[in-house]
């Protein structure tokens, strides 16, 4: 949301985190707020796609006849295309706060983004009929198949119930099938102070600092996550992460001992066992 680049406009929010905070999700001034901030970047998702393509490659994986499903994929399809038009059979997109269609930028968002992938893979027509859009919690959803491939970018830092939410995926998840997730632990009130938020309580934080809907962010730690995943039957095949440096001060029911506890980006290959 907020970059050092101005010094004391930086201050200001840093300083007063806790009021603009409180504002901003208690006065839902998300909904006022911002049609870019709360739009995905579709050239920046393809560009990460094509990145978990090769790695996924160099694991022997395939999209051919696979059913792949997006957890949160915000107002995009770029990924759902790029996974048909890599020879997936069905997509289907999990998101419990959907943003797509309504407005006239989301019509012309979708549109651009259409000829986006259309100028890649030369004219191919989009069949959408092996497109499903659930709008949900992944763990609300009843499917009737299994599914091979699960992809989310920037998704399970914003999932309340993220125990049931793993636990749903391990059992729709094929035995064998691959999970490939970006988590961004960081604090999205300033990426340039990307553990600001720990210095608060779990109270205070979940009642008054985050709000549940699109906006809300949970601190989950690396060492839970993987706990969690490792838990509910996954593996780790390769895992990719960015530590960040830590500030003085966080809330004491963080483990200040955990020595990952400085990871803000995880990227991550599974499989389910
Ligand atoms: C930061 S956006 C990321 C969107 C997209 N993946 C991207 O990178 O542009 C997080 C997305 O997670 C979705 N989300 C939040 N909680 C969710 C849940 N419990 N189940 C599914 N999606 C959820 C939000 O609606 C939002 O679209």
């Amino acid at each position: 949301m907020i970059t050092n680049k101005n010094k004391y406009l930086a201050y200001f929010f840093n300083k007063f985190d806790y009021l603009i905070r409180f504002l901003y999700s208690q006065l839902s001034l998300n909904k006022l707020f911002f049609w870019k901030l709360y739009s995905s970047d579709f050239e920046r998702l393809d560009s990460s796609f094509e990145k978990v393509h090769f790695f996924l490659k160099s694991h022997n994986f395939s999209f051919q006849d696979k059913t792949c499903l997006e957890l949160g994929p915000g107002n995009s399809y770029v990924n759902a295309y790029n996974f048909l038009f890599n020879g997936s059979n069905k997509v289907v997109l999990v998101d419990k706060y959907p943003r797509h269609i309504k407005t006239k930028k989301q019509k012309a968002f979708f549109q651009k983004e259409k000829e986006f992938i259309k100028t890649k893979y030369n004219n191919k027509e989009i069949d959408f009929d092996k497109i499903v859009f659930i709008s949900k919690d992944l763990s609300e959803v009843e499917l009737n198949e299994e599914i091979d491939f699960v992809y989310s970018i920037s998704v399970f830092e914003h999932i309340k119930n993220v125990e049931e939410n793993i636990k749903k995926l391990s059992s729709i998840l094929k035995k064998g099938g691959f999970l490939y997730h970006l988590i961004d632990m960081r604090d999205h009130y300033n990426f340039d102070n990307p553990f600001l938020f720990l210095k608060y309580s779990k109270k205070t934080w979940e009642n008054y600092l985050t709000k549940k809907g699109v906006s809300y962010t949970n601190r989950i730690r690396y060492s839970e996550f993987k706990e969690i995943f490792e838990k509910n039957g996954f593996e780790i095949i390769s895992e990719q992460i960015t530590r960040y440096p830590m500030p003085n001060k966080i809330y004491k029911a963080f483990n200040k001992d955990d020595k990952n506890i400085d990871i803000g980006i995880w990227r991550v290959l599974m499989m389910k066992k």
